[in-house]
């Protein structure tokens, strides 16, 4: 992926702020990348806006038109295949996606989660974190696998919980993170530097030995 420009295909389901860091990190020249196409489940979703108003194709596809979520996914990934991807990112797409449709993708595909993976898998994660009265809170990227969140996870960011935090003043100050977190792991992801080899994530050729701590846009040396 590190000669030619590597081509995203991102999948939203919402607002899109991340996509919208990928796009200002590309502009910028913090990322050498370009975004190929957004797709998604919503056709009303903001991200979509933010992709045409960036020139780029945007498609959403409504699973109701389907019978099923394999057929609904098989549809979505023959759009997301025909801008030729390098690499399909996850950016608050909110379905889940099914053995069928990721198998060709594996290693090649991306997840942000706002959670400190393994904890808080699935939805609502701020508020849970909060009954769960952790310290300490945060943001994962992770290869996708039929395992909803739980594929291998590249890399991490932690924010402290504070007191007096509800669940929406932590989840903005998770997503201040999720940005540079998003940005740094693709930045090893389309220099090649990571890697999935046999479900392990390798920097550099060399096994992980725990996710990437990656506090700010900063990567490892
Ligand atoms: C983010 O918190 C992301 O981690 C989660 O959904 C949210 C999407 O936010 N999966 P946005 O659409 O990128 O603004």
């Amino acid at each position: 992926m590190a000669d030619a420009t590597p081509r995203l295909a991102v999948l939203a389901s919402g607002r899109g702020s991340n996509l919208q860091a990928i796009l200002d990190a590309i502009d910028d020249g913090r990322l050498h990348a370009q975004v190929a196409g957004v797709f998604g489940d919503k056709p009303r979703a903001f991200a979509l806006e933010r992709a045409r108003a960036a020139g780029i194709p945007a498609r959403a596809l409504r699973p109701g038109d389907f019978a099923g979520r394999d057929e609904f996914d098989a549809a979505l990934f023959a759009e997301v295949a025909s801008v030729r991807p390098d690499l399909i990112v996850c950016a608050g797409y909110m379905r889940l996606l099914g053995a069928a449709a990721l198998a060709p993708w594996a290693g090649r595909i991306i997840n942000i989660h706002p959670s400190l993976l393994p904890d808080f898998k699935g939805l609502d994660t701020h508020a849970r974190a909060l009954a769960a009265g952790v310290p300490e809170h945060g943001a994962s990227v992770h290869f996708v696998t039929a395992d909803l969140d739980g594929g291998p996870v590249i890399a991490q960011a932690r924010v402290p919980v504070l007191d007096g935090d509800d669940a929406d003043a932590l989840a903005a100050r998770v997503l201040d993170t999720e940005h540079p977190l998003l940005v740094a792991t693709l930045q090893l992801l389309c220099a090649a530097r990571i890697v999935l080899r046999d479900e392990v994530v390798e920097l550099d050729g060399r096994p992980l030995a725990a996710p990437l701590q990656l506090a700010s846009n900063r990567l490892p040396a």
